[in-house]
């Protein structure tokens, strides 16, 4: 700040000071307000419109997909961007290392932009880093909106054929996006266990009503199985899992 800054700053901040009231009693009480009116209007929001309880939580359940609320999606999508060879390094860096950092830069960024200036046209470096920031969390937001959170990526695995069957490409987005792949392979791709190899589950004859029998309570129809029941389906989400499944080595590889 120049000398000349510096005074002016100083005459300002003496004749407001002489007319202006003290911070306490009258700021202290208009804060009150404020936060008293705010907390009645969140009080009356929650007795109008009242939320709705959902189901009551299964903490067994595995067909959960766990998903950030949309305000963590920047996050979640960051967790990607650092997906590398071993599980530790994504979580580091983008829950610990990088949100710290900003917030660092933050706490900071007043002792480095000493600039009296106010006027944005003025400040084009503080601009474009706010716009380019925004942006990238715009972005971030958007992706991890978009991507799906389960085991396996679409592009990862590949069922050669199956882009003629419009049904079963549903049912193969199903699989993907519920955690079918966190126990089950195709392909070589997905876990190797506990569920069986489903690259050839539709040599095995099983008709469309049992595969989705079997989805809503497996041990119905395969005594002492430990896969969980998928019980949150459409009629129409079960059809294409159904034709997805017998057509695995069948109507396509
Ligand atoms: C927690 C692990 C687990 C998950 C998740 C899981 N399964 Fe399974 N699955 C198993 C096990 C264990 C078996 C073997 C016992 C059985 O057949 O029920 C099995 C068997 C199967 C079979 C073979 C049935 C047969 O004998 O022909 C199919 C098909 C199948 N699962 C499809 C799915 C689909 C589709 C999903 C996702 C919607 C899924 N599984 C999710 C564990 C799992």
């Amino acid at each position: 700040m120049k000398r000349s800054q510096k005074l002016a700053y100083k005459r300002e901040f003496e004749a407001s000071k002489k007319d202006g009231k003290p911070f306490f009693p009258y700021a202290v009480a208009h804060d009150l307000i404020v936060a008293t009116a705010t907390l009645g209007v969140v009080i009356a929001f929650a007795v109008i419109f009242r939320v709705e309880i959902g189901e009551p939580v299964n903490p067994a359940t595995t067909d959960f997909v766990p998903r950030p609320e949309w305000y963590f999606f920047f996050l979640f999508e960051l967790l990607k961007i650092f997906e590398g060879e071993d599980a530790l390094t994504p979580v580091i860096m983008a829950t610990f290392i990088v949100p710290n950092l900003l917030m660092v830069l933050l706490i900071i960024w007043p002792f480095i932009d000493r600039g009296p200036e106010r006027r944005i046209w003025r400040r084009p470096v503080s601009v474009v880093t706010a716009i380019v920031v925004i942006f990238m969390l715009a972005y971030l937001t958007e992706e991890g909106a978009n991507s799906p959170g389960g085991a396996v990526a679409a592009d990862e695995l590949e069922i050669p054929g199956i882009e003629n069957f419009p049904e079963a490409e549903a049912g193969f987005e199903l699989y993907l996006l519920n955690g079918c792949a966190s126990c089950h392979m195709i392909n070589g791709v997905g876990a190797p266990g506990p569920g069986p190899d489903l690259s050839k589950e539709g040599e095995k004859g099983r008709t469309d009503e049992w595969q989705i029998g079997h989805l809503k309570n497996p041990p119905e129809f395969v005594p002492g199985s430990s896969m969980p029941a998928f019980t949150n389906f459409t009629d129409q989400q079960y059809q294409e899992l159904a034709v997805f499944l017998n057509g695995l080595g069948t109507d396509f590889n």
